[in-house]
């Protein structure tokens, strides 16, 4: 049985971040991760326009931990606070099998690590206290630094899920250059 329980936020930490619970101090930044081009490339949601429906859609991501629905993570600079990315574990329709993980990083602070190293403590709590017996992430075939991530952190391309996907009406158009990389919890 996996186990959905966000109460306390669950805060994460690791040698030079913490992952906690969004806030509004955060929009800026998190405008920033949601709008900014360059970031936004190979992503396919569509990007708030003003701050204010940036603040929308990061009020609607904190709800979710608080209904123990799925939960987002403002990645944080250890020392000073401030936002460098987000990281989202959540799943479509909340089988055990069908948990997905969503992040990114300030393009100032990539190639540093940084996500290896938030992954790293997500793909810990998401294992060992929500009990997820696999993880999956959906990346755009040419995002190189997101599939090198996902495989420099053990996860490997899911061909049959790709496959299932690829019928599925309402995600065939973003199946057509997506992949799908899962890791499996060890038993
Ligand atoms: C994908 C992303 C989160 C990675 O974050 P990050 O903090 O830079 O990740 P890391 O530094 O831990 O690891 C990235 C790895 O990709 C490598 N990399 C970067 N660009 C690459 C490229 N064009 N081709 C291959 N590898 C590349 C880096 O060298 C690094 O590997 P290394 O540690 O073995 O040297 C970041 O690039 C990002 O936020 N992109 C925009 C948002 C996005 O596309 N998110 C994915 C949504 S599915």
């Amino acid at each position: 049985m996996i186990h959905l329980n966000f109460h306390p936020f669950p805060v994460l930490t690791t040698e030079r971040l913490v992952l906690r619970e969004m806030s509004l101090d955060d929009i800026d930044t998190y405008f920033i991760i949601r709008a900014d081009e360059e970031m936004n490339k190979y992503i396919a949601n569509p990007r708030p326009k003003t701050r204010e429906e940036a603040q929308a859609i990061l009020e609607r991501m904190a709800s979710y931990a608080r209904d123990n629905k799925s939960i987002a993570w403002t990645i944080a600079d250890k020392a000073t606070d401030k936002m460098v990315g987000s990281l989202c574990l959540w799943s479509m329709d909340g089988n055990d099998d069908s948990w997905e993980f969503g992040y990114a990083i300030l393009t100032e602070h990539q190639n540093k690590g940084l996500m290896t190293e938030a992954l790293q403590t997500a793909i810990k709590y998401g294992f060992e206290v929500m009990n997820l017996p696999m993880i999956s992430a959906f990346t755009h075939k040419d995002n190189a630094s997101s599939i090198h991530l996902l495989e420099k952190n053990n996860f490997t391309r899911n061909h049959a899920a790709e496959a299932t996907h690829a019928q599925i009406e309402e995600l065939k158009e973003e199946m057509a250059h997506s992949v799908i990389y899962t890791l499996r919890r060890d038993k």
